[in-house]
């Protein structure tokens, strides 16, 4: 009898025991359903996740913790079906709280028999949100690093082909200028060399904007007032969207300063704009707005400049918003779009350090936002002003690897006035500055050997200070670098061109 006592009482303290371990869980709701599912003991846990007092909750059905799509496709019978049928049930999905907010949870039901007679369900739920948001945000990291490491790629690609493409086109325009000075004023020579001229901008223009996309382009930038140059371009924009379409600004007029290069800023917005007229033949609307904005964003906070070009047009379908960026991805008919005008865009935000946004509905509009990072020091310079003095003969020690581009930027500089020496690199350079008098160094900036141009120019710098330095670049990441400690003349440049930029190194 005593023994038996004994043992009472011991059950008593282990049920008690246990009763306080489950009910003082807090990270775990646990808590036991009736066969049907309605639910019979209720812990601390499960109030701190699902909200509801044990008063509340014992004696309802536990679907009510399902979001209603759920309830409406049965899916709590269903939970309790599999856990039955297969030993189980485990699922992470949303649930409600009493509040009527979701949560993403991880649950388990385990059937409990007696005697092989089921009793019930054992339900444990766990607020995972965190984690699920963590694995999201993982996600769209992951996603994002994909997409960019995809861009770089092509930029390579493309930046390679069009650096190539570029001492090209210099043949050309240079070999032409000489052309046109031999052929003299024949009417079919002056229509020809005209013809090639016009194909030699367009030329330089496409490559141009593949180098901005490889972020090879030789940039000159700048602070820069938004609202200033957005104004300055209203005439341009609104001839070229034509009639039917209104274009309408909606520009911040405190915006703040901002670092780019003035003429890619410029290409860019009228890329967005010409896209938008395209995505609207039958006519619409257009706006262009700037605003400043602050961004708390994982991926990109700050202040910014964010300009956004947005239309009523037929919009971008889904499985063309991932390519839209690549170079020469066009959904125009041939002759109408290149696939180039996005890649600028792209490469010229990514370079000032800011990014591109795309938000698109389909048959509605889209809204293409360019951020860039806001400047916080410098004061807006002004553009580039005519030339005042010239240096207009001398010397011109000409430091170029390619022989045709050497050929070329000879006869344009002799047609200057200019007696040219030419060498093929930085080290003969430096040899030859030693031996002869030197006016100006005239040096391409991507060469072969352990200097390149702007390893030249540095050096001559502290050498020979008062020396006058003009580097020339196609593209070149070390072209980025030298902004601002020397000018730089982009490839393909013309005659009128190369004869400002050495104008402007004497004033
Ligand atoms: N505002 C827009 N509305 C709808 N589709 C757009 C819009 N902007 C771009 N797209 C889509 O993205 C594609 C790529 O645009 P992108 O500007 O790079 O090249 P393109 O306009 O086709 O040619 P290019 O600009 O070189 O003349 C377009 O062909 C079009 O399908
Ligand atoms: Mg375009």
């Amino acid at each position: 009898m005593r023994r038996n006592d004994q043992k009472q009482r011991d059950l008593f303290e282990s049920e008690r025991n246990f009763k306080l371990l489950v009910e003082g869980v807090v990270d775990y709701a646990l808590y036991m359903l009736d066969p049907s599912g309605v639910v019979t003991s209720w812990n601390s846990g499960g109030q701190r996740i699902k909200g509801y007092a044990a008063t509340e909750i014992i004696g309802r059905h536990f679907s009510c913790f399902y979001t209603e799509a759920d309830r409406a496709n049965g899916k709590p019978l269903r939970a309790l079906a599999i856990a039955r049928e297969q030993g189980r049930y485990e699922e992470d999905g949303w649930r409600v709280r009493k509040d009527g907010t979701f949560f993403w949870a991880s649950v388990i039901i385990d059937p409990i028999y007696e005697d092989g007679k089921l009793v019930g369900f054992a339900k444990i739920t766990r607020d995972i949100t965190e984690r699920y948001e963590a694995q999201l945000r993982l996600q769209q990291m992951h996603d994002q690093l994909a997409e960019s490491q995809r861009l770089d790629a092509l930029g390579q690609l493309t930046g390679g082909v069009a650096h190539d493409f570029n001492n090209l086109l210099m043949i050309i325009s240079g070999s032409l200028h000489t052309l046109r000075n031999v052929a003299g004023d024949a009417p079919k020579a002056a229509r020809a060399v005209s013809a090639i001229d016009a194909a030699i901008r367009r030329g330089a223009a496409l490559t141009g904007q593949l180098l901005t996309f490889a972020r090879r382009q030789r940039v000159s930038p700048q602070a820069v007032n938004v609202t200033e140059q957005i104004e300055a371009m209203r005439e341009v924009l609104d001839t070229g969207v034509g009639g039917a379409i209104t274009l309408q600004f909606d520009i911040d007029p405190k915006l703040w300063l901002t670092i780019v290069d003035v003429a890619e800023l410029k290409t860019a917005l009228v890329n967005l704009v010409m896209n938008a007229r395209d995505a609207m033949p039958g006519g619409g609307s257009i706006t262009v707005a700037a605003r400043n904005e602050l961004l708390h964003e994982h991926a990109l906070a700050g202040e910014f400049v964010s300009i956004s070009v947005e239309d009523t047009g037929v919009g971008i379908a889904p499985d063309v918003l991932g390519k839209i960026f690549e170079p020469f991805f066009t959904t125009k008919p041939i002759g109408k779009g290149t696939g180039l005008g996005l890649s600028q865009v792209h490469g010229f935000a990514h370079q000032a350090g800011g990014t591109v946004r795309v938000r698109s509905d389909l048959g509605k509009g889209t809204r293409i936002t360019i951020l860039l990072p806001r400047n916080q020091q410098a004061t807006p310079q002004a553009e580039e002003t005519q030339a005042v003095g010239t240096i207009a003969s001398g010397i011109v020690l000409l430091v170029e690897d390619n022989p045709d581009v050497a050929v070329a930027s000879t006869c344009l500089l002799e047609q200057l006035g200019y007696t040219v020496r030419w060498v093929d690199s930085a080290e003969a350079a430096l040899k030859e500055i030693e031996r002869n008098e030197i006016d100006l160094v005239f040096s391409d900036i991507v060469m072969p050997g352990k200097m390149d141009g702007l390893g030249l120019a540095r050096h001559l710098k502290t050498i020979r200070p008062g020396l006058p330095i003009l580097l020339v670049s196609g593209y070149s990441d070390a072209a980025i670098n030298a902004h601002g400690d020397f000018p730089i003349l982009r490839k393909p440049y013309e005659i009128h061109q190369l004869s400002q930029a050495i104008a402007n190194l004497s004033r």
